[in-house]
């Protein structure tokens, strides 16, 4: 085989920036190849592996279509631990994490908590794997995103329990958390023409998008739901549109929340809001 860093870049030119190229170096020879990174820096040849070669020509195809990296190598990390991503989850995203970092520095550790439209489960398996204490729950409606919540549960050791829960139809029982956070889909029709082709073509369309007429459905059914499963005094956490900053902080006024409290992303964006019951 060509020398592994000059096949890649062969392959991929054009595809990406230099620094993005790197990236995608990286991640192909040390998750995918199971490599030293150091391999696409030196003179010699890999020795001959016909089925390395298939794996690696495989994901040079599937970036060069579009597919998103981490989809190819079936990996993302979040938080500092690894989650098992395809197509059946959305990747988790860096202003998630962020949500997730100030939900964990607010939780109790020995409360209990409910992340509402799960996906790959990063939010609840990062969430009980820093607090060990509290007793964490992940519901999605989707059993393809559960199927892998599941096995990032294992995976980090954790004990999160999965439910299929359609959030607009909760069964009528009783709730008891310290906690509800979600991120649920927000991403509304009309901004799908500002969308790259990445997310667009191969991100399930179940975890983005909310009809323009009523962009906060689902933040509606959260906190109707938190009004009845929340104790008082708990507290509530989603990830927002940004372009929905001010309606949202109106929505959990008048859904009975207080001291709501709006939160800038790493990029400025008002990604993030905290309402107390
Ligand atoms: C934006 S994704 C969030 C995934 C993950 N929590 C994260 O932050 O990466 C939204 C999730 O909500 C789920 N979802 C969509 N409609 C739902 C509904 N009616 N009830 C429950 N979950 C729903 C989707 O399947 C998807 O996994």
């Amino acid at each position: 085989m060509k020398r592994l860093g000059a096949l890649i870049d062969d392959s991929l030119k054009g595809c990406f920036d230099a620094l993005e190229l790197e990236t995608v170096k990286r991640a192909l020879c040390t998750e995918l190849l199971g490599v030293s990174a150091l391999s696409f820096y030196t003179k010699e040849s890999l020795p001959d592996d016909s089925e390395r070669d298939a794996r690696l020509f495989d994901a040079l195809d599937r970036l060069k279509k579009g597919e998103p990296l981490q989809y190819v190598i079936g990996w993302a990390p979040f938080c500092g631990l690894q989650f098992k991503v395809d197509k059946r989850v959305l990747i988790p995203r860096p202003e998630t994490a962020e949500l997730v970092e100030w939900v964990a520095r607010d939780c109790p550790d020995s409360g209990s908590l409910l992340d509402v439209g799960t996906g790959s489960g990063c939010i609840a398996v990062t969430l009980a794997h820093n607090l060990k204490g509290c007793k964490v729950q992940g519901w999605d409606i989707s059993d393809d995103a559960l199927q892998v919540a599941r096995f990032n549960n294992s995976l980090n050791g954790t004990d999160v329990v999965f439910s299929k829960v359609d959030i607009l139809k909760v069964p009528e029982q009783e709730y008891c958390f310290d906690v509800i956070v979600s991120n649920p889909p927000y991403v509304m029709e009309s901004e799908k023409a500002q969308m790259e082709s990445t997310v667009l073509d191969y991100e399930p369309h179940l975890a983005l998008f909310v009809q323009d007429n009523d962009p906060l459905l689902y933040y509606r059914a959260v906190a109707e739901l938190g009004r009845r499963a929340l104790k008082t005094g708990g507290s509530l956490y989603f990830e927002i549109n940004p372009l929905k900053a001010q309606a949202m902080e109106t929505l959990l006024i008048e859904a009975g929340y207080h001291d709501v409290e709006l939160r800038s992303d790493i990029f400025g964006k008002q990604r993030m809001i905290k309402a107390i019951l």
